[in-house]
């Protein structure tokens, strides 16, 4: 059973009527299931199972601290990219040994921080960062493991916006320069060459070019090792997808591994270097994305000449995808009708026509009704902002049949409290 379902024609979270947390906190806010976090931690770590492996959720993905702080009680480590994401993953209580700095753009003053937190690796991604890494951890006196993020060159045929394991992205060492960059990276002496790394994309509903990015990758793992740089291991990124809309069908977390698993042990069969090689992973949306919702009330119904607005109190500050990527989400409303249904575009207050949160979805509204945009767990919060000068939503955790606020709803003065009139 999904862990978000009727009840008597009430939409529940676990336990608990979603009508609960609306009346307790409000709306817009975001909603997450506890149970369904545990589940997905449960999916991912059952199928690492006694495997040498490491899964690093992506703190981008959803970096409430009460969420990370469930993962690192779970044995979690973290994909970070930023000294922010660093922090935060320290408040929560995870361990710096076990996070991976990922990111094009790391600045000096990240890379000391991170540094000084001894951090597990450097996803390097260009020569100037090798250089710059090997400077600071020079004058700290250290050595920083590094890995290259390289570009496989794979397809990922998902959104472009999201598709980075391609030639023409920003991302990542192209394919052709990564062997004289590792060996110039041996050659520095505050570096320790400690793995390699590819990420091809995210919501990648397919696992075959996960798949073949691992069989490229592999492939510069042997050309290192016949060239004595012998790797600790190999991270293989995030990027499986999860179920936004009922036709979609992605591959589940366990067939993804289990397939992966079976190309690593062939690649071990036949390179006898590959054996102490651990497998990291960097998933956020397969782990969080169906774990939580954003909850909204139905502001006007606006019936006009060739079409229905349904306009509600969240808005594209709040859930930015629909207006970034043409995103769909599920809507469903907190209470199920007899009503006649009629089609509606849902829409936000914010004044951009790109504010728009589902389209063309047949309900039976009324004003003041409350719905919840589903799957909205990863990239929901993290990607808000206070556009409009619009206070960003509450946070809450449903476990069971409790709720507990994990981030208040903004104050609208806060908004404006580090500005200063200068006259
Ligand atoms: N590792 C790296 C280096 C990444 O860039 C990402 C995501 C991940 C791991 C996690 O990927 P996941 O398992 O979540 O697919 N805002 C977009 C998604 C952007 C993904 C950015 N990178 C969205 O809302 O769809």
């Amino acid at each position: 059973m999904s862990h978000f379902h009727y009840q008597n024609g009430e939409l529940y979270a676990e336990q608990l009527a979603l009508s609960e947390v609306a009346a307790q906190f409000g709306t817009p806010c975001y909603v997450y299931s506890r149970a369904a976090l545990q589940a997905a931690c449960d999916s991912w770590q059952q199928a690492c199972q006694g495997r040498d492996s490491l899964i690093c959720y992506s703190v981008k993905s959803n970096s409430n601290l009460a969420i990370l702080h469930i993962l690192a009680k779970q044995g979690f480590g973290f994909d970070i990219v930023s000294g922010g994401e660093l922090r935060r993953v320290l408040a929560a209580g995870g361990a710096a040994q076990k996070v991976i700095f990922s990111g094009v753009g790391k600045s000096r003053e990240e890379i000391r921080f991170a540094l000084q937190q001894q951090v597990a690796c450097f996803n390097v991604e260009s020569a100037s960062e090798l250089l710059r890494i090997n400077q600071i951890a020079g004058e700290l006196g250290c050595r920083a493991p590094i890995s290259l993020r390289v570009n496989p060159d794979v397809d990922a045929q998902t959104h472009p916006y999201i598709s980075t394991g391609l030639k023409e992205n920003k991302f990542g060492i192209a394919y052709e320069e990564a062997l004289p960059l590792y060996r110039m990276a041996a050659g520095l002496p505050h570096l320790q060459v400690h793995g390699i790394d590819c990420h091809i994309g995210s919501q990648l509903l397919d696992d075959a070019p996960l798949l073949a990015a691992f069989e490229r990758i592999a492939l510069l793992v042997d050309t290192l090792a016949a060239e004595g740089i012998h790797l600790q291991h190999l991270d293989i990124g995030g990027g499986l997808g999860i179920r936004y809309t009922s036709d979609q069908q992605p591959v589940p977390v366990g067939d993804y591994l289990q397939h992966l698993f079976a190309r690593i042990d062939a690649w071990r069969a036949r390179s006898a270097h590959t054996q102490a090689l651990r497998i990291v992973f960097e998933p956020g949306r397969s782990i969080i994305g169906n774990c939580g919702l954003l909850l909204s009330r139905v502001e006007y119904l606006k019936h006009g000449a060739g079409k229905n607005f349904a306009i509600v109190d969240a808005a594209m500050n709040d859930l930015l995808r629909p207006a970034l990527y043409q995103a769909w989400h599920e809507v469903l409303p907190l209470q199920q009708h007899a009503r006649a249904a009629q089609l509606y575009d849902i829409v936000g207050p914010v004044c951009e026509s790109a504010d728009w949160l589902a389209r063309a979805r047949e309900l039976a509204l009324q004003e003041d009704d409350l719905l919840a945009f589903m799957s909205a767990g990863a990239y929901g919060m993290t990607m808000s902002s206070n556009y409009n000068t619009r206070a960003r939503a509450a946070e809450v955790l449903v476990d069971g049949a409790q709720m507990h606020l994990i981030r208040e709803r903004e104050q609208l003065d806060s908004l404006f409290a580090l500005e200063k009139i200068p006259f």
